[in-house]
């Protein structure tokens, strides 16, 4: 049973300003002296290139990293601790065989690179001119194999195609209960269309003000007291964020 729980996206949240990083940084540090806070950093970063922000970052040592959008999970430290039951439990019904040779039939999606197809994800960059018609497409040419996936467009390029178990919120949920924190005593922040599912619950949600429109367009489709926009970019929106719930007092 831990205190709090921070879950956090990198790119584009975390990760923007170097200066708010280092600040937010020291904030934590501070905080975690006084409490078991448990730190998670949720990407849609394989592992390999987690470890190349990581090289190039200052970041915390976090007690676990979700990485290709939610679908693996490693605890601290991550050699030797991928975690097997979040796999297993991510495996079901998928087949990614045959998840990609339906989504090859799509001349309009490229491939990402190599290091970006793992066990568990499939991913392509797809444009925003063309996104809202390719997907519905792409949706139904799934569903008519039986293959029950989810498909996640985020920041107007990448598009994600991950099992039904997978995701960042399926697996913030799941480290949640493992650890034993209340809604509201976790709180998660995200800028782009892969963190969507991070904020589907009661968790107190902080998203960043250079969100993209996906999430800006759902955060205002469904405004609770618990979402809260901040006004601030980067690790310092995360700072207002974590302020305005009064976790910290700045
Ligand atoms: C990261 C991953 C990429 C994914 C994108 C959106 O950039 O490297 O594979 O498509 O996040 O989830
Ligand atoms: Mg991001």
């Amino acid at each position: 049973m831990a205190d709090f729980l921070l879950v956090t996206d990198l790119d584009q949240t975390l990760i923007g300003d170097d200066k708010a990083l280092i600040i937010l940084n020291e904030v934590l540090e501070k905080k975690r002296q006084e409490y078991d806070i448990k730190i998670v950093y949720s990407t849609g970063r394989s592992l390999e290139l987690y470890h190349q922000l990581n090289r190039e970052k200052n970041l915390l040592s976090p007690d676990a990293v979700m990485t290709s959008v939610g679908t693996e999970i490693y605890f601290h430290p991550i050699k030797d601790n991928f975690d097997l039951k979040w796999a297993n439990h991510v495996s079901e019904n998928w087949d990614r065989e045959a998840v990609f040779s339906v989504a090859s039939h799509f001349a309009d999606l490229v491939l990402q690179p190599l290091s970006e197809q793992t066990d568990f994800k499939v991913s392509y960059y797809l444009s925003k001119s063309i996104a809202q018609e390719v997907i519905p497409r792409l949706k139904a040419d799934l569903l008519r194999q039986k293959l029950d996936t989810q498909i996640i467009y985020s920041a107007s390029y990448a598009l994600d195609i991950l099992p039904k178990n997978g995701g960042k919120g399926s697996a913030l949920q799941y480290l949640r209960k493992k650890w034993e924190i209340a809604v509201d005593k976790t709180f998660v922040c995200g800028d782009s269309g892969n963190d969507i599912t991070l904020f589907q619950g009661e968790e107190r949600g902080i998203i960043v003000a250079n969100a993209k429109s996906e999430l800006l367009q759902w955060y205002y489709q469904h405004k609770t007291p618990f979402r809260y926009l901040a006004k601030q970019a980067f690790a310092q929106g995360i700072l207002e964020g974590l302020n305005h719930f009064g976790f910290i007092t700045t």
